[in-house]
C-alpha cells in the first residue's frame, strides 16, 4: 500500500505520524538514536553527516523542549539551522504556508521541521516540496507528534528493555493529545503486549478501544500491576467547553500522586511528555522524584531527533560509518536518586 512517508526503495522520506509505519523502519530510527547518544559525551558534540544541508524550523505554535531539542540535533549534525520565527515573518502579512515553504526552498533548505495548530498541516506541506526535500511533523493538532511518541518509547526501552513483557499506562487527556495516539502507535506497533488508558469518559476519543488499548476509568484498576506510567497534559488549548468539573476535582481523582504512584509496581517508571501542568495532573514529589525519568525523555529526544534527520537527510547507515558515528553501550540505566537526569544522561549506565 502507498506511504506517503516511504520512497520507492521502502525507505523514510518524510516523517509524519507512527500510524502505518513499519516496525522495521521504528526499530531502525531507535537502533540509530543509540548510536548517537554518545555524542552529547564527546568534548566536540559533532558528526558531519548534515554538514552543508538546511534544516529550516517552522513553527507556528509554541514550543520549548521540541523546537530547541530539533536545533541542536540538526546541529549536533553540522546541519545550518534556520528557525523561522512566524510572528515576525510575513505569515503575518498574509503570506500562505505553501508561499513561505516556497521561499525558503528558494533559499536551498533541504528539511521542514513542522509544527502547526492545525491537523494535516505537515502532510499538507509533504505533498508539496519536491523529491529530495524531507518534511518532519513535530507535532499537527491534536493527530501526531511522531518523535515524541519515538522518543518516549526510546526511553521506555532504556529503562524497561523487554517491550514484550510490559504493560503501560497512558493517564489523562487522551482525546486531545497528539502525544497519546503516537505513544499508541509506537507501543503497539513495538509489540507491548498491554497498553492502558485512564480517563475519565469526556476526555477519551470513541472508540478508543479500536486503537488497540483497554480503556480504565479509575487509577486504583488501572495502574495495577504497571511497569509503565505515561502522564498526558490536560490540553486546556484545545478543549471547547466544560469537559471537567474542575482542575481541582480533575487531580483528586487522575492526578498522579505518590498514593496513586504506589498502585503501580514498585519500580514502575513515570513519563510526561511537559510542558507538566503540575497540582494538575502530576503532583511534584511525583513529578521530581525517584521514579520519574521526565528530563531524561528529554535529553534523549536529541538523539532520537538526530536519528530521524540523519535518516532523512544523509543516506544512514554508510554516511554515518563514514562520518565516524559509533554505537553507544545500549545499557540500561538505572532509576533513583532525584529527577534521574544526572545518573541517566547519555544512557550508557
Ligand atoms: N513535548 C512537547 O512537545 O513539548 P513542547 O511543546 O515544549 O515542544
Amino acid at each position: 500500500m502507498f506511504n506517503p512517508q516511504l520512497n520507492t526503495e521502502g525507505n523514510l522520506k518524510h516523517l509524519l505520524t507512527i500510524e502505518g509505519l513499519p516496525k522495521r523502519i521504528l526499530n531502525q530510527i531507535l537502533d540509530t538514536a543509540e548510536t548517537f547518544v554518545g555524542v552529547a559525551e564527546r568534548d566536540i558534540k559533532k558528526v558531519p553527516l548534515l554538514r552543508g544541508k538546511t534544516v529550516c524550523n517552522i513553527f507556528f505554535e509554541n514550543s520549548t523542549r521540541t523546537r530547541t531539542t530539533f536545533e541542536i540535533a540538526a546541529k549536533r549534525l553540522s546541519a545550518d539551522v534556520i528557525n523561522l520565527n512566524v510572528g515576525t515573518s510575513s505569515q503575518s502579512k498574509g503570506e500562505t504556508i505553501l508561499d513561505t515553504v516556497d521561499n525558503l526552498i528558494a533559499m536551498h533548505a533541504d528539511m521542514f521541521v513542522v509544527r502547526h495548530a492545525q491537523s494535516g498541516a505537515a502532510h499538507f506541506i509533504a505533498q508539496h516540496v519536491p523529491d529530495g526535500i524531507s518534511v518532519i511533523n513535530a507535532g499537527d493538532g491534536r493527530h501526531a507528534h511522531p518523535t515524541q511518541g519515538l522518543l518516549d518509547v526510546f526511553t521506555v526501552r532504556k529503562y524497561k528493555p523487554d517491550l514484550h513483557n510490559l504493560r503501560v499506562a497512558l493517564v489523562g487527556d487522551v482525546l486531545h493529545s497528539r502525544v497519546a495516539r503516537s505513544e499508541i502507535h509506537a507501543l503497539t506497533s513495538l509489540g507491548v503486549p498491554e497498553v492502558r488508558v485512564i480517563a475519565p469518559k469526556t476526555l477519551l476519543p470513541v472508540d478508543v478501544e479500536k486503537l488497540g488499548v483497554h480503556v480504565f476509568h479509575d487509577m486504583k484498576a488501572g495502574l495495577k500491576d504497571v511497569d509503565v506510567i505515561m502522564m498526558l497534559r490536560l490540553q486546556n488549548e484545545r478543549m471547547s467547553g466544560a469537559l471537567l468539573p474542575s482542575a481541582q476535582e480533575y487531580f483528586k481523582t487522575f492526578g498522579l500522586t505518590q498514593k496513586t504512584l504506589n498502585y503501580a509496581k514498585p519500580d514502575a517508571i513515570v513519563l510526561h511528555p511537559g510542558p507538566m501542568n503540575r497540582g494538575v495532573e502530576i503532583d511534584s514529589s511525583v513529578a521530581d522524584g525517584s521514579q520519574s525519568v521526565i528530563l531524561p525523555q528529554v535529553t534523549y529526544g536529541i538523539a532520537v531527533r538526530m536519528a530521524v534527520m540523519a535518516l532523512l537527510g544523509s543516506g544512514y547507515p554508510s554516511s554515518l560509518q563514514a562520518a565516524g558515528g559509533q554505537p553507544s553501550q545500549t545499557g540500561q540505566p538505572s532509576v533513583g536518586g532525584g529527577n534521574g537526569v544526572n545518573s541517566n544522561t547519555g544512557g550508557s549506565a
